[in-house]
Order: C-alpha cells, then sequence, then structure tokens
C-alpha cells in the first residue's frame, strides 16, 4: 500500500459541491493538531445518493460531511443516530463504522450555538429569537437553539403550514410560536437568524425593520467569503447592532464532525480568522 493510501480519507458530499471550502478548513485542522488526513470534496447525482454513499464506504472512506441537499436522506441511511440527529431529521456527518454499519449525527445546531456564544458572545437564553425559514436548515439547529431555553422563538415562514409543522414537531423541546412575515414587527426581537436559502437568489425574506431594537443582533446561516450577504447587508443597513454571517457557524460545525472523527478538539477560532483574511 502506498503512504497516501494508508492516510485515512474523508469527504463532503452534497449536489453541487465544488463551492465548498470544508476540504480547506479539514485540512487546517489536520495541519493544527498534526492528524494526517486526506479530505476531498465529491459530488453525488442528486437521485443516486445511496449508492453514492456505499462507494464512498467500499472505497474505504472513513467519514463523510453531507450537504445540501442530502441531509434528510443521510437520516434515513443511518443504521444509528446521536439523539440530536435523530431529533433533528437530518444528519450531516457520517461515521462509518468496523462493522459496516452508518453511525450519524447533526454537528450543525452546536456549529451555530457555539458561533453565536462562544466567538460572537450573543445570548439565547432569556432572549428574544426570530428565525426566518422552516426548511431543513432550520429544522437542523432547532434542538440545539431550544436546549438554550430563548425566552422566546418564533419562526417566520412564507408557508406558514412548515412553521407550524416546525413547532409541533419539536414541541417536546420548547415552545415555537409560528408566525405569517405580514404579521411581523408589532415585537423587536434581540437576536434575528436568517435560516431561508432567499440569500442564493441574492434576496433577502420580507421582514419589517420594526423587529429589530437598539440591541439586536443579525445573524446570517449563510456567508459569502468575498462579499457581504444580502441579508447581512439589510442588517447593517437596517440599524441592526451586529450583522454576522455564518463562515464561524461553518467552521463549528467542521470542528465537532472533526472532535467525532478524531476525538481531538481544534482551536476553531484560529481558522476562522484566517479565512476571514
Ligand atoms: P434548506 O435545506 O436550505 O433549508 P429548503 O428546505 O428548501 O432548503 O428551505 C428553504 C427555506 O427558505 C424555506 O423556508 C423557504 O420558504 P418557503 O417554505 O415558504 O418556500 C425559504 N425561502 C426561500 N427563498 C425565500 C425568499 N426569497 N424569501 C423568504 N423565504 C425564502
Amino acid at each position: 500500500m502506498s503512504e497516501t493510501a494508508s492516510i485515512p480519507r474523508f469527504a463532503v458530499v452534497g449536489n453541487p459541491i465544488s463551492h465548498s471550502i470544508s476540504p480547506g478548513i479539514h485540512q487546517a485542522f489536520s495541519e493544527q493538531v498534526k492528524i494526517p488526513l486526506q479530505y476531498h470534496a465529491i459530488e453525488i447525482a442528486r437521485d443516486d445518493f445511496e449508492n453514492g454513499i456505499q462507494d464512498l464506504q467500499q472505497q474505504g472512506y472513513s467519514g463523510l460531511n453531507v450537504t445540501v441537499p442530502f441531509k434528510q436522506e443521510a437520516w434515513a441511511l443511518c443504521h444509528r443516530r446521536s439523539p440530536r440527529a435523530e431529533d433533528s431529521g437530518a444528519v450531516n456527518t457520517l461515521i462509518f463504522q468496523d462493522d459496516g454499519e452508518i453511525a450519524g449525527d447533526n454537528t450543525d445546531g452546536v456549529g451555530l450555538t457555539r458561533d453565536l456564544v462562544n466567538n460572537h458572545h450573543a445570548l439565547i437564553n432569556h432572549r428574544k429569537i426570530l428565525l426566518l425559514g422552516a426548511g431543513g436548515a432550520v429544522r437542523g439547529v432547532l434542538p440545539a437553539l431550544l436546549a438554550l431555553s430563548p425566552e422566546e422563538l418564533t419562526i417566520a415562514n412564507r408557508t406558514m403550514e412548515k412553521a407550524e409543522q416546525l413547532a409541533d414537531d419539536f414541541r417536546n423541546h420548547g415552545e415555537v410560536t409560528p408566525c405569517a412575515y405580514e404579521d411581523l414587527g408589532r415585537d423587536k426581537f434581540d437576536l434575528i437568524i436568517n435560516g431561508t436559502s432567499a440569500g442564493l437568489n441574492n434576496e433577502v425574506p420580507p421582514i419589517p425593520v420594526e423587529v429589530l431594537g437598539v440591541n439586536s443582533i443579525c445573524y446570517d446561516m449563510m456567508y459569502n467569503l468575498n462579499s457581504d450577504t444580502a441579508f447581512v447587508e439589510w442588517a447593517q443597513n437596517s440599524g441592526a447592532s451586529r450583522a454576522l454571517d455564518g463562515l464561524g457557524m461553518l467552521v463549528e460545525q467542521a470542528a465537532e464532525s472533526f472532535f467525532i472523527w478524531h476525538g481531538v478538539r481544534v482551536d476553531s477560532k484560529t481558522i476562522i480568522d484566517s479565512l476571514r483574511q
């Protein structure tokens, strides 16, 4: 066996995937803690997820990150799941086990809350939180947000039924109030998190500026490396006290996946800072 072949292999799978910066992040972790690994970005056909995963398992990959649009399919494929993955209905981290079984975890929620709380010193406990969107991205982070006991967690979505469904699905974790965008504006929120995919089209969800108070923080779960996201730009222009993007969340979820695979904690802040430069 060549030397490269014996180095454990990991990858992020998605479609599309060429834009992913996860390979660079995991390489940086690997150098920081001196654990050799290979980490690739692999596109899987949208209608062939299961075969794609089995193929990589047979090729000897040790684990995978899963991104859009496959997180729910990854959940369904796992033989066992961590409680946080079980709850969120989505898996972003796969572990190929020696017995051939696939274990799944979800590190998105903890990635978001660690970035907010540890890196940005934003408070969630006893605060009023507004979450925009009710798709897979929001579902993935809801258990972690509710675990920090916000005073109020409102979900606004264009399609009300999806917000209502989330409130129902997560009622054992805490109270979630579904809300239409038209009904926002009466209350101010401490933290407004954009979990919609509107930014992919450079759009901003239709929220009134009245949701912002003098100390409100806006956080976009998306990021662009070379420019502000549309939501960050909206927040800056609308008087938010801080407008944050999701680069830190990406690094923190990667750091948690790295911990699951290697049992070692990395210094994620250094990597976030170097990516910002
Ligand atoms: P993801 O996995 O990224 O969450 P998704 O499950 O397709 O993707 O969900 C996309 C979310 O973004 C949905 O909440 C969607 O709102 P609807 O459910 O009403 O469709 C929301 N979304 C997408 N574009 C939007 C826009 N321009 N304004 C507001 N919400 C938008």
